[in-house]
This record gives structure tokens, C-alpha cells and sequence, in this order.
């Protein structure tokens, strides 16, 4: 096997409930490094289930999750984070009292990525300069609008110095001109070396950003294919049919004529 296709996370049979419900369902699936992969699925799917899985925030009921050869399951966060594995949170969650820089800052601190405070915020601010909040650094972080909430939780990752970062509806609520905007940010961080699962609703973004793309349906992996794979893939449009991704995997917007 050549560098290039040892993957740098490989998740085995992963299955996790809560009571009665099977959030996610013996799911298998690895990343390259440098990959960029969506996941998408519909609201319940299990994607942010899946996200807390890989970062540990949740451990699994079975099955096994290795990220750069070794075994994540059982890892404390903070632990996983140190490795080079980053999420952001789709409910975001900023210390709300502190600056915009003190959040970023703690980020690099929680994941051992700086030696020092200060090493921590001039990481900080290069991250935040990375993310389009510089003028914001000395805000608080209550202040920010739910768009720039959503860049300081790529910020917050950025800082922990991610090999691999799982990003959870970072562009939700943005505007057209927006949405480029976040294009563009994952791809200065593809540029980075970084590699990206990205959960995200918008199908313009997936189709734009992703080569790959793996579809969630009631907790079960349906589809791992090229973009054109999966939007032609006959059980995505069956789990999909009458929600608000049919007409974007069909590439109609709604209402408009076949
Ligand atoms: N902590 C929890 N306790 C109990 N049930 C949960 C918990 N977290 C998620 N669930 C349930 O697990 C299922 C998967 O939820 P999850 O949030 O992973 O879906 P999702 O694909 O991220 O959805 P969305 O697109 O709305 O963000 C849902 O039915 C949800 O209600
Ligand atoms: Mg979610």
C-alpha cells in the first residue's frame, strides 16, 4: 500500500443507539488523506451522531474507529483533539462572555497545539485571519452574528492544528454571496493538507467542494460514491423522495419544469 491510500480514519461496523433508537447502524467507511467526503442525509439521518462518534464526544455501542492507525475508541476528547482530530459543533458553543481570540485561544489550548498563552493567540489570530474574523478578535463572542458563530467554530478547530476536520453544517443560514465565501475557505483548507468530512445541507456545496460523497439514511451508510454516482443512485432518491434534497439531487430547483 503506497502513503497515499492508507486511509487516515477508518471507521468498522460502528453502531450506536440511544434506547430503543439506532442513531447509527453498523456503518463502514475510510478517508484518504486530503480527501474532501461529504456526508449528507436527512435531518435524523445520524450525521452529527456520527461526528460525535469520530470525535469521541459519544463512544460507540460496536464496532471500531481508528484514526491514523490507532484505535479512538474509549479516548477522553481532549486526547483525540491532540491526535489531530477536530469537529465543530452544529448547535455552536462559544464561551459567550469571552472574546472572539479568547475562544479561538482556549481551542489551541485544549488540543496541546501550542506551548504557551501567547504561542495560543498569535495561533489564534492567525486562524481567525484564516477564518475572515481578524476585525472581530477583540469582540464578544455573544456578539457575533449566527454566520460568524459558524466561522469561529471553524476557527476553534483550525487552532487544535487538524489533520483531519469534521465540519457539522458550518454554512447553514449563509447568503449566496456567503456560501462562496465558505467554498473558498474549505478549499484554502483542502490547500492546507487537510482533510475534510463535511456535513452540510446544501447541495450546492457538496457537489462544488466534495469528490466523494456518503449518504446517512435512519442511521444506516446507503450510498459512497462520486457526487454523480450518488445523485443517480436509486436508494438516495428513494430515502430522499418527498424531502427537500429530491430536487437538488435531481439538480431542479423547486417548482421548476422537468
Ligand atoms: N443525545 C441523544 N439522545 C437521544 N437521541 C438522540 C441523541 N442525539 C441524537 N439523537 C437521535 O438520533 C437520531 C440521529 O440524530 P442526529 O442528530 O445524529 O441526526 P442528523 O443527521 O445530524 O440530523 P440533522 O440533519 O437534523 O442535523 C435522531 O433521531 C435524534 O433524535
Ligand atoms: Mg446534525
Amino acid at each position: 500500500m503506497t502513503a497515499d491510500t492508507t486511509p487516515i480514519a477508518t471507521l468498522s461496523n460502528v453502531t450506536k443507539r440511544f434506547g430503543g433508537l439506532v442513531a447509527v447502524r453498523d456503518v463502514s467507511f475510510s478517508l484518504k488523506p486530503g480527501e474532501i467526503v461529504g456526508l449528507i442525509g436527512p435531518n435524523g439521518a445520524g450525521k452529527t451522531t456520527l461526528v460525535s462518534l469520530m470525535a469521541q464526544t459519544l463512544v460507540p455501542d460496536a464496532g471500531e474507529i481508528s484514526f491514523m492507525g490507532r484505535s479512538l475508541v474509549g479516548l477522553p476528547a481532549y486526547k483525540v483533539a491532540r491526535l489531530g482530530l477536530a469537529r465543530t459543533f452544529q448547535i455552536v458553543q462559544p464561551f459567550p462572555k469571552m472574546t472572539v481570540l479568547e475562544n479561538v485561544q482556549a481551542g489551541a489550548l485544549f488540543a496541546g497545539a501550542s506551548p504557551s498563552v501567547a504561542d495560543a493567540r498569535d495561533r489564534a489570530m492567525e486562524c481567525l485571519e484564516f477564518c475572515g474574523l481578524a476585525q472581530l478578535a477583540l469582540s464578544e463572542a455573544s456578539s457575533l452574528t449566527l454566520p460568524n458563530r459558524k466561522r469561529l467554530e471553524v476557527a476553534k478547530a483550525l487552532a487544535t492544528r487538524p489533520k483531519l476536520l469534521l465540519l457539522d453544517e458550518v454554512n447553514a443560514g449563509l447568503t449566496a454571496a456567503e456560501v462562496d465565501r465558505a467554498l473558498e475557505l474549505i478549499d484554502a483548507l483542502a490547500r492546507r493538507g487537510i482533510t475534510i468530512l463535511l456535513i452540510e445541507h446544501l447541495m450546492k456545496v457538496v457537489l462544488k467542494a466534495c469528490a466523494r460523497v456518503l449518504v446517512l439514511h435512519q442511521g444506516a451508510l446507503i450510498a459512497d460514491g462520486t457526487p454523480r454516482e450518488v445523485v443517480h443512485d436509486k436508494a438516495v432518491a428513494e430515502a430522499y423522495l418527498g424531502s427537500r434534497f429530491a430536487h437538488a439531487l435531481s439538480g431542479k430547483t423547486p417548482g421548476a419544469a422537468a
